[in-house]
């Protein structure tokens, strides 16, 4: 039985006040509940404030990004055992605005999702067609060369990986796919990892884009959506936990 997962992506949002009283918020609103996980990836300066207030709850946190070295002469990268020192459980990989804003390649999320794993931190790894190419009728085979570079790197580690749908269209423009769109996809996306790897049969398939309180419980309910990769809408404590409790 594959559980729940909804993930916070705070993306370069918050400061130290501000994060208290969401990081209080939540932890203060969310109890433990079997088969459901609540996780936050907050920027890197924050990820001791939400070690420190979040260590012994039920939510667990994670990074936004990690460079694919190890270390070294990188200028302003974070490695992955950089953020695992901080108690991260997760790093967001290959999200849209780190493909497009800062030209991460296929092969580059890749790398990243394997310095992830190697580190001891799960890779949320996330995929997703622009509107363009959705409307060239190319979602198909966009997410799937995303995901087959992840599934080449990783081999048999697939297992331990997490997986998001995030199409482009839909993050932060208010404009979400519907139930039937994202299942269609998660189909295909499940269809790929289980041959792969049987056991990447269960990796959880999160869906983001615009995900709010009032569309998580029907996204939620298809047969392969696991749960949420949610960005403007972690920001407020109230609505991110009612789309964790949908
Ligand atoms: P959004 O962002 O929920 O604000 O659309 C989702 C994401 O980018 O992960």
């Amino acid at each position: 039985m594959r559980g729940k997962l909804v993930v916070g992506n705070w993306k370069m949002n918050g400061g130290l006040r501000q994060n208290d009283a969401l990081l209080a918020d939540l932890r203060a609103g969310w109890m433990a509940s079997p088969g459901r996980e609540l996780a936050v990836c907050v920027p890197y300066p924050y990820l001791w404030q939400a070690q420190a207030a979040l260590s012994g709850s039920a939510i667990a946190w994670g990074a936004q990004n990690v460079s694919e070295h190890a270390a070294g002469a990188f200028t302003g990268e974070v490695s992955a055992a950089m953020a695992a020192e901080f108690g991260c459980r997760y790093a967001v990989v290959g999200h849209s605005e780190r493909r497009t804003l800062f030209g991460e390649t296929d092969a580059a999320v890749a790398a990243k999702a394997v310095a992830a794993l190697a580190a001891g931190l799960t890779p949320i790894v996330c995929v997703g067609e622009t509107l363009r190419e959705r409307e060239a009728g190319a979602t198909e085979t966009v997410v799937l060369r995303q995901l087959d570079a992840v599934v080449a790197a990783l081999g048999p580690r697939l297992s331990a990986a997490v997986v998001a749908y995030e199409p482009v269209w839909a993050i932060g423009t208010g404009r979400t796919a519907s139930p039937a769109q994202a299942q269609d996809v998660h189909r295909l996306l499940r269809a790929r990892l289980s041959a792969a790897d049987v056991a990447a049969a269960d990796v959880p398939l999160l869906y983001g884009g615009s995900v709010k309180a009032d569309n998580a419980k029907a996204l939620f309910g298809c047969p392969d959506i696991d749960g949420g990769l949610v960005g403007g809408a972690s920001l407020k404590a109230d609505e991110f936990l009612a789309i964790a409790r949908a």
